[in-house]
């Protein structure tokens, strides 16, 4: 696997966090093999990982956030780590996701022992994702609604720009933060400047 070389090269001044997600043309049935094999594999180098079960860019793979789909996955995943030293495992959710959806997804990380989420992915949008300052607001809905329902800790997500946004996120419940296309952006600026 050409990534666990790359990854045995690290120098390991960071935590690593590894976001998984399926092949294209792995069926929906079969997702949570794809899952499995890059957990098993990444599993000794990574120190987190992420589910990625919310990019709009592979065709259908939104569709595992929901009921079957996701318990399926989590509940192997649970299988997988249960004998296996501890390492935090997230599921990354789409901005989309509200309402009963969310509460059911909730619930099913919560079963299968989930230890945060990541709200939000970017938008669909036509071609592709949305992502920045477009996204801010809706992720922020999304936290304040997930820390209503659930306490399994969240990282926030989407249109961090400055200081001040990282703050926001904090305000309405995230444990920490990321950001992506704001460093695009900014650069290193953006860790040196609010
Ligand atoms: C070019 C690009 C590639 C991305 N690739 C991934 C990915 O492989 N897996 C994932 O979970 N999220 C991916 N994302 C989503 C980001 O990690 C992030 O959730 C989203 O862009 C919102 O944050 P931002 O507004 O700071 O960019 C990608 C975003 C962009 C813009």
């Amino acid at each position: 696997m050409a990534i666990r070389e790359r990854l045995k090269k690290d120098p390991r001044l960071v935590p690593i966090g590894i976001n998984i997600g399926k092949n294209r043309d792995t069926s929906n049935e079969r997702a949570y093999e794809d899952y499995l094999f890059t957990l098993r594999e990444l599993y000794d180098l990574g120190d987190y990982f992420v589910l990625n079960v919310s990019s709009p860019n592979t065709p259908n793979l939104r569709e595992l956030q929901m009921g079957e789909n996701l318990g399926v996955i989590l509940s192997e995943v649970w299988r997988f780590r249960r004998f296996k030293p501890y390492k935090p495992i997230l599921v990354k959710l789409a901005p989309e996701i509200s309402g009963e959806d969310m509460v059911e997804i909730a619930k099913i990380c919560e079963e299968n022992d989930i230890d945060g989420v990541i709200l939000t992915n970017t938008l669909k949008v036509e071609g592709g994702g949305l992502s920045g300052k477009p996204l801010f607001e809706i992720s922020n809905e999304r936290i304040r609604e997930w820390v209503k329902i659930s306490k399994i800790p969240v990282i926030g997500v989407g249109g961090i720009f400055s200081l001040e946004d990282v703050q926001k996120k904090l305000s309405l419940g995230a444990v920490l933060t990321q950001v992506y296309t704001g460093f695009v952006y900014r650069g290193w600026e953006l860790f040196s400047q609010p």
